[in-house]
């Protein structure tokens, strides 16, 4: 994002496609480069030079990888004139909470439809988060029932909203990352951060590896891009990622034709399961080791569900390869603290269905 005379900001994606500015729907919601630094405690412990880009850190209001996505999505919802918004996700989404979180300032209603996994902490205060931004919530019990509501019966019921599928991850939504390489190409030119040589994300529903992919590969760029999976190979596989990366840019392309023909193969889109554990959302010894040595070594929050498996992958890569760097970690977890909205909500207030993840222990 570039910063206008005017005060507007536009995406670096219109800087280098002036064509796509009249023709891609776009809305301002990050505030950006977000920084990249050296982990200099971190890289000390671990022998290997590590720098983060700070993705917790795109917007004051809620921070993390999604609202670059919003920006797209949302604005192509604003263009086309819809009033609501129906996305969703585990109940501890934090793409559903982004969601609520803009949309609302947007002036959109905003539905979410959560399925279960594994109540944390973190879980519970999302529930409230929906809640307190005014989110109309409903439950769906499992997977499979969340993709007949959310694909079927919800676009019948409701056929006047914009659906954004789970994670944001659609050629739209993955625009937002395609526009995030091109930012850290920008920052690789001023001499803000080294060239990585390799580059570790988390993988949920891919949008953030195939935009990333295609934006460094657009500036010219061929850092290696290792995905670490944190969900189901249904959504989080190099296959799938490829083929929202070629429709992103079959996009592009449908719109500028200025925009370079990419030779994307499944190598470009390469992942790595092995930190993932045994579910969505189930932590690992791995993960919490990793959560641990950052808040020590750096005092920056991670998260069990996907950046602590990043880290814990990162780090694992790096010991049993000697690999020296310089490693870059893409941290895509908010770190806006929303507890004082949380706690203006009580779980009694939420839809009765949601009641019984306020009881009992919570996996830590
Ligand atoms: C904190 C965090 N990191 C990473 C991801 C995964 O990103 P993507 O769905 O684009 O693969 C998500 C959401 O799914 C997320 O909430």
């Amino acid at each position: 994002m570039a910063s206008l005379p005017s005060g507007k900001k536009r995406p670096w994606l219109f800087e280098t496609f002036p064509a796509l500015e009249e023709r891609v729907p776009w809305t301002s919601i990050v505030e950006v480069p977000t920084p990249v630094q050296l982990l200099e405690g971190l890289s000390a412990h671990l022998g290997s030079e590590v720098w983060i880009k700070r993705d917790d850190k795109t917007s004051p209001t809620y921070g993390g990888n999604k609202p670059r996505k919003l920006e797209f999505l949302l604005g192509e919802a604003l263009s086309r004139g819809y009033k609501t918004l129906v996305t969703g996700g585990g109940i501890g989404t934090n793409h559903g909470l982004a969601t609520a979180v803009f949309g609302r300032t947007l002036g959109f209603h905003v539905v979410l439809g959560l399925f279960g996994q594994p109540v944390t902490a973190h879980v519970r205060k999302s529930l409230l988060l929906y809640h307190a931004y005014g989110a109309e919530i409903f439950y769906m019990s499992n997977l499979l029932s969340a993709l007949w509501r959310f694909y079927v019966s919800e676009r019948i019921r409701r056929r006047d909203a914009y659906f954004i599928p789970g994670g944001g991850s659609c050629p739209v939504g993955a625009l937002g990352y395609v526009d995030a390489g091109l930012e850290l190409a920008m920052q690789v030119e001023r001499k803000e951060i080294p060239l990585p040589k390799v580059i570790y994300l988390p993988v949920g529903s891919g949008g953030t590896l195939a935009g990333l992919v295609i934006g460094l590969r657009l500036a010219g760029l061929k850092p290696r891009v290792v995905g670490v999976q944190v969900a189901p190979r249904m959504f989080a596989s190099p296959k799938v990622a490829l083929k929202l990366a070629r429709n992103t840019l079959k996009l592009m392309r449908r719109h500028d034709r200025s925009v370079p023909e990419l030779a994307l193969t499944p190598k470009d889109m390469s992942m790595d399961s092995a930190y993932y554990g045994s579910g969505y959302g189930q932590p690992t010894d791995g993960g919490r080791r990793a959560v641990a040595l950052m808040a020590k070594t750096e005092d920056i929050d991670l998260d069990l569900t996907y950046t602590g498996k990043t880290l814990s992958g990162l780090l694992h890569q790096a010991r049993s390869t000697g690999e020296k760097g310089p490693i870059l970690f893409l941290n895509t977890f908010n770190s806006v603290d929303l507890s004082p909205m949380a706690d203006r909500v009580r779980p009694g207030q939420l839809p009765e269905e949601f009641h019984r993840f306020f009881e009992g222990k919570l996996v830590e």
